[in-house]
């Protein structure tokens, strides 16, 4: 089983990597509604439910408290956020389909005095309201936001980074996850500024 938890997060390197094609953005085209379009950082791969969960704990999530996911996908970890632990969640994601399809179920589940989704570029956003935030990038992404939160974050804030952990940071924790129920090993990291 070590084995696998070895093998998982450079297959899972591979497989992201391989998916990972950067935005080509139009110039000939008017801005939509949403803001400037970014780079894509990450391919959607999204975190597995008991995962998310596993997240939240290790994160300290509190009622009340503002925590982000950056690069939201289909909005689980701000649902699971703002449904189960009752905190203010916010998602940034720069994928149309995927910002439309967060916002319709935020809004189908009654969550939208509390969840929302910034239709826009990770990189582009203010986190200095942030108690916790949540991260599955690519080593790429970590590298690049790294300078802004440590400009932006204010101290105490958390971060907890799925398989993928911040270079330059030493974690305060790390658990490792043998097997998610479909034989996945996940490791994360939280860290506290
Ligand atoms: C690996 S998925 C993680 C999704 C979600 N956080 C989860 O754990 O289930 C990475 C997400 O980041 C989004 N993304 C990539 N580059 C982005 C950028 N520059 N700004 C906002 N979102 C971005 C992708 O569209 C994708 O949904």
């Amino acid at each position: 089983m070590r084995a696998l938890v070895a093998i998982v997060p450079v297959a899972l390197v591979a497989f992201l990597g391989a998916a990972f094609l950067p935005a080509q953005q139009d110039s000939s085209k008017p801005a939509s509604s949403k803001q400037d379009k970014g780079e894509k950082l990450a391919p959607y791969f999204p975190t597995p439910e008991t995962i998310v969960d596993q997240m939240l704990k290790l994160g300290e999530l509190k009622a009340g408290e503002t925590m982000f996911d950056l690069g939201s996908g289909d909005g689980r970890i701000v649902i699971d956020a703002a449904r189960k632990y009752k905190a203010k969640a916010i998602g940034v994601e720069l994928d149309d389909s995927l910002y439309k399809q967060s916002m319709e179920r935020i809004k189908s589940l009654g969550l939208s005095n509390t969840a929302y989704i910034i239709h826009g570029d990770l990189l582009k956003q203010d986190y200095s309201s942030a108690d916790l935030l949540t991260v599955y990038l690519l080593p790429v992404a970590t590298e690049m936001v790294t300078p802004i939160l440590e400009r932006q974050l204010r101290r105490g804030a958390r971060i907890v980074a799925h398989d993928f952990q911040f270079a330059a940071w030493k974690p305060e924790r790390t658990v490792d996850i043998d097997d998610d129920g479909e034989g996945r090993a996940h490791e994360l990291y939280l860290y506290r500024r």
